[in-house]
């Protein structure tokens, strides 16, 4: 008998546009995985409302990211490829683990104490409970392995005790996920800022996959490097030429090695336009086929409709037996 794949949940946040850090630190994993993992991707809209969202464009950029997941390559007869809100037992499932989950844990995650700073004026009990409905999203679907980047672990570290307290109160119900770390991920650093994470609020630094050719080639020249000449890997003293260095070997495939070779001798007025060309090439499809699709709004209709029967028909697998466990009437 062949033997049963493991499953994969994974969701980025409609929140913004996805960027060059999405594709090759997230999606671009996610798309190696879907041969050999049974994977639900999300478009988790119920998570960007933690912060304040324009609803017009909120709709849009979930509409349009499930387009540009398609377009890097996520097939959506392999994954099970949906929206959030679309299944409500993210929602259901969320209440029942907020009564298995101590104000004292929530109040120790690292991203809740971020943003409470940067959304002083708006610390809304739904930031605070954010990381139980992530608990939800992984649980409902019993998921074993968890693709995030190093700032969503302390979340699946608390989805874990979570799904282990309750297992422990009623015996064995949802599976423990790990995080997952994939080896190819790259971390992609901002280009205006390369001691920080390439981020969505910070358009300077920042390559849209939807970027036309000209402003990715100008972020890219003007990308922040340092005072030296030699294209070398060195993240602590050069910084910014390692990251594009990363960014180059992600996008063509060569090993840092053949590009430290390849630019040897010649400066980053060459090294810089380079990487810029080699990221246009990368997303050059991926814009293209994106525009196609998003011009298709039947199709991204039949496609999310999809995903979402098919997730709900999981989900309430586990919502079911979690509502039967704690003593809630049948309906
Ligand atoms: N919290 C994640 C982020 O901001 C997004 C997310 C929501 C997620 N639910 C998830 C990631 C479940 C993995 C699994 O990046």
């Amino acid at each position: 008998m062949e033997e049963k794949k493991k499953r994969i949940f994974s969701g980025i946040q409609p929140s913004g546009e996805l960027t060059l850090g999405s594709y090759m630190g997230a999606i671009k994993n996610w798309v190696a995985l879907q041969d050999e993992y049974d994977c639900l991707y999300c478009i988790v809209d119920m998570h960007a409302i933690t912060v304040r969202q324009e609803p017009a464009l909120l709709r849009k950029r979930s509409v349009n990211q499930l387009a540009q997941y398609i377009a890097c390559g996520l097939d959506p007869k392999k994954n099970i490829m949906f929206i959030q809100s679309h299944v409500p037992q993210h929602a259901e499932l969320g209440w029942v683990l907020g009564c298995y989950t101590q104000f004292g844990e929530l109040s120790r995650m690292t991203q809740f104490k971020a943003k409470a700073k940067q959304h002083a004026d708006n610390i809304t009990s739904g930031l605070f409970t954010y990381p139980v409905l992530m608990a939800a999203d992984i649980l409902l679907y019993q998921a074993d392995l968890v693709p995030v980047g190093e700032d969503q672990k302390q979340h699946v570290e608390l989805t874990r005790d979570i799904a282990q307290r309750f297992n422990g109160v009623y015996s064995d119900t949802f599976t423990l996920p790990e995080p997952f770390i994939p080896q190819m991920g790259a971390r992609v650093m901002s280009l205006g800022d390369p001691g920080n994470k390439m981020s969505k609020s910070d358009p300077d630094g920042c390559v849209f996959l939807m970027d036309k050719p000209e402003d990715i080639m100008r972020k890219f020249k003007r990308a922040v490097t340092d005072c030296e000449t030699a294209v070398k890997f060195d993240k602590v003293n050069k910084a910014g030429i390692s990251n594009l260095l990363t960014i180059y070997c992600t996008a063509t495939g060569k090993t840092i090695e053949e590009a430290e070779a390849e630019f040897e001798g010649r400066g980053y007025g060459i090294f810089k336009p380079a990487v810029g060309e080699a990221v246009v090439e990368l997303l050059r499809p991926i814009r293209e086929e994106s525009e196609r699709m998003i011009a298709d709004k039947a199709y991204l209709e039949s496609v999310y409709k999809e995903g979402a029967q098919r997730a709900q028909y999981l989900a309430n697998k586990t919502l079911s037996k979690v509502y039967r466990k704690i003593g809630f009437v049948a309906r």
